[in-house]
């Protein structure tokens, strides 16, 4: 029989355990810029679904054309790592991560590709270029068909600060490359962007990045992701509930997963019972009260800079119109931007992310006083 689905909101999301919002149309914009071999960028806040999304859509990517070789690596855990150290682990992943996607093609030549992979090193940027145009050709000859090796890093903020600069101008050396490039597309995904990781200078060396916008779920995705369960379940919601949940979330896809889980598991609605707003009412007062991951983080990050205090009462309090007007240029605006605490309105003011967080923000710096 199959296995009960439920809403994830810890670790990572598996379409056969969980309810998935397929963003299948950024999924395949994503394709399409892999495909034109684009270095593409993004930076987003904690809990957005970037790992999620790099995944399902790699996944994608790979059953619809096998010439397409994915290396999906992660950089969180690195940076205190020593250049030669980090190299090491990188050449380490990679070929656990080479072995993983022959294993799931099924391929049998194994044993030429660990002596393949045994003979060769990364002790540095120089030798990982090396690396990868030997790689390319290893694998097109055994395959047959010109393979197109895909790089996804996630968590690159990770990445420890002597590389960096090196590191960057090694993919942009490739990318530079003429025609064939050893590594056909990048994807880099974190939260600081990359001028921030290289403060230190004033130029970025990777000038070549495409960057791609992961939004928060619309309310055709949630309704979307609320429907999967009232499939699976027969038990639905009252339309005010999606709208409702959608508005007070702002779509921020970790917040829209917590309701709905307050919502089918915790609060004891019967099954056979539509979920009402005195439900949805009951479910966001909890939301409010409660401390979990994603409102951590909000609360380490507006503690951060003594700044951040003072912008965020002017955004919040109606008496100070005309408000804050979004400027990127502007320091704290920005970091307090990058840890998705606050957005852009409609009319290019700075707001508060979502009701949840407002809620959670004056609750914080009124409870100094
Ligand atoms: N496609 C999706 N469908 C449903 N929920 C999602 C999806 N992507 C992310 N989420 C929600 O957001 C949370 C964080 O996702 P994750 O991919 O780990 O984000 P990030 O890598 O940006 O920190 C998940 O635990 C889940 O609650
Ligand atoms: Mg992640």
């Amino acid at each position: 029989m199959k296995q009960m689905r439920s809403f994830g909101t810890r670790g990572r999301l598996y379409p056969d355990k969980h309810y998935v919002v397929p963003r299948s149309e950024e999924i395949s914009d994503f394709i399409n810029r892999i495909k034109e071999g684009k270095y593409i960028v993004l930076f987003a806040p904690r809990q957005t679904g970037k790992t999620t999304f790099f995944r399902f859509a790699t996944e994608q990517l790979t059953n619809q054309d096998e010439s397409y070789f994915p290396i999906q690596l992660n950089f969180e855990t690195y940076k205190n790592l020593s250049s030669s150290d980090f190299y090491i682990s990188l050449y380490r992943e990679i070929c656990k991560e080479i072995e993983k996607v022959l294993q799931s093609r099924a391929r049998s030549s194994s044993a030429e590709t660990a002596q393949f992979l045994l003979d060769q090193s990364i002790v540095d940027h120089v030798s990982m270029r090396e690396f990868f145009e030997n790689f390319t050709d290893f694998l097109s000859m055994q395959e047959g068909v010109r393979q197109r090796v895909v790089l996804i890093i996630d968590e690159f903020d990770g990445i420890p600060q002597i590389v960096v600069s090196d590191f960057l101008h090694s993919l942009r050396f490739i990318y530079l490359s003429d025609n064939q490039r050893c590594i056909h597309s990048v994807g880099i995904v974190g939260i600081k962007s990359i001028t921030q990781l290289n403060y230190d200078r004033s130029i970025s060396p990777f000038n070549i990045q495409d960057e791609f916008n992961l939004p928060n779920f619309t309310l055709e995705q949630v309704q979307e992701l609320l429907s999967q369960y009232t499939e699976e379940v027969g038990q639905s919601f009252d339309q005010e509930v999606i709208t409702s949940l959608h508005k007070q979330t702002a779509g921020q896809p970790f917040l829209v997963n917590r309701a709905a889980q307050i919502l089918t598991e915790e609060l004891d609605v019967p099954k056979s019972d539509t979920i009402e707003m005195e439900h949805f009412a009951e479910a966001h007062a909890q939301l409010l009260e409660e401390r979990n991951t994603n409102i951590d983080h909000l609360l380490t990050n507006i503690r951060r800079d003594r700044r951040f205090e003072k912008l965020l009462m002017k955004i919040v309090s109606n008496s100070n119109r005309p408000g804050v007007p979004y400027n990127l240029d502007n320091e704290i605006i920005y970091e307090l931007i990058m840890y998705g605490v606050i957005k852009k309105d409609s009319n290019r003011m700075c707001g508060i992310a979502n009701p949840i967080y407002q809620h959670h923000i004056v609750r914080e710096f009124y409870n100094e006083l």
